[in-house]
């Protein structure tokens, strides 16, 4: 093992008082270097920032460090975890054209993942569209906040969610540049009180590859992407430019959902918006077309589980389980 290596697996045994893990357990040491002075520096990774906490957990790397390694001193800089969930997943749900259908993939597939016993939160970030409050029928909700500025999210149905809606005034978008916006996705993934069972997120992102997919890097470094397009050549035609701004970005596209793909009549299909959209954009990602979904009477947006575009989210949820 290297100088470093031993520093780092030898401070992973101390305990955070916070949360009464060991800094190992929660992966917590997130740099370990060693300054020209040989002292060791470190930054360190704390559920609760507060001084009593911080001290202890210094006074015992401190003798760890000094007095075990023979290192001549110790700098730790103290960074606050975030509050949800670190083994959650996150799936970013993109387009390039908008109006293709996002937010309604994005809810029905928080259904089917609950169906699936799944916990699952929204974090709507269409900055410009914001449009999760109106499909949960929750317009009306006020953001309830604590006294650390931290906000709790809506709950319905077993599935949590947070809007771009909930911190403007009714009937106003919401106009933000980078480093506001920078701020609206900090809250949204670090200052959120999201439940710590939740195992997915889902993020319904603006259309287009604006500042929030270039900023979405910072906030879930490990997310994956899928790109809802319809089957009509112009929709597709964006999309795919969408698809390779992405991978530009590095983000892992994993795959395209095609909506509105047809409308069945008495077990026959009409293709109204042209065939094949979708797989040409996934043809031309190289990844998979992951589900086709019908045109549906728009008065019902969240589909029932056991009829026919329910039953595609169904599948859907359980190929984005595998994958992710
Ligand atoms: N499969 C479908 N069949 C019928 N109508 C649909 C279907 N999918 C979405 N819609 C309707 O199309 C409109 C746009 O859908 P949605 O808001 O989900 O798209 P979006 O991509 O999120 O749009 P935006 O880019 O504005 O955020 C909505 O009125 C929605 O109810
Ligand atoms: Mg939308």
């Amino acid at each position: 093992m290297d100088e470093i290596s031993i520093i780092k697996s030898r401070i992973n045994e101390v305990t955070d008082p916070s949360c009464n893990q060991t800094l190992g357990e929660n992966n917590s040491v997130k740099h370990v270097g060693i300054d020209e002075n040989n002292a060791v520096v470190l930054i360190v990774e704390v559920a609760e920032k507060e001084a009593n906490i911080t001290k202890q957990i210094t006074r015992d790397i401190a003798k760890i460090v000094k007095l075990d390694l023979g290192y001549s001193g110790v700098k730790i800089e103290f960074t606050k975890r975030k509050v949800r969930n670190k083994a959650a997943k996150t799936l970013l749900i993109a387009s390039g054209k908008g109006g293709v259908g996002k937010s309604t993939v994005t809810a029905n597939l928080a259904y089917a993942l609950t169906r699936l016993g799944k916990r699952v939160g929204i974090i709507d970030a269409d900055i410009y569209g914001a449009n999760m409050p109106k499909i949960f029928g929750a317009t009306d909700h006020k953001l309830l906040g604590n006294e650390n500025g931290k906000i709790y999210p809506f709950e319905k149905d077993n599935i949590q969610m947070v809007s771009t809606e909930y911190l403007v005034e009714e009937k106003r978008a919401l106009m933000l540049r980078g480093p506001m916006l920078g701020k609206v996705l900090k809250l949204f993934f670090q200052e959120t009180l999201w439940s710590e069972e939740i195992e997915y997120f889902l993020v319904d992102l603006p259309p287009g590859t604006g500042d929030v997919m270039m900023d979405m890097k910072n906030f879930s470094e490990d997310a994956k992407m899928v790109i809802v397009t319809t089957p009509q050549e112009s929709a597709a035609h964006i999309a795919i430019k969408a698809g390779y701004a992405a991978k530009d970005l590095s983000h892992d596209v994993i795959g395209v959902i095609e909506n509105m793909s047809y409308y069945e009549v008495n077990g026959e299909f009409h293709y109204i918006f042209g065939k094949d959209g979708g797989k040409k954009v996934a043809d031309e990602l190289s990844v998979e077309l992951l589900a086709k979904l019908p045109i549906t009477p728009s008065d019902k947006i969240i589909c029932a589980e056991n009829e026919m575009p329910g039953i595609i989210y169904l599948n859907l949820a359980k190929k984005i389980i595998d994958i992710l």
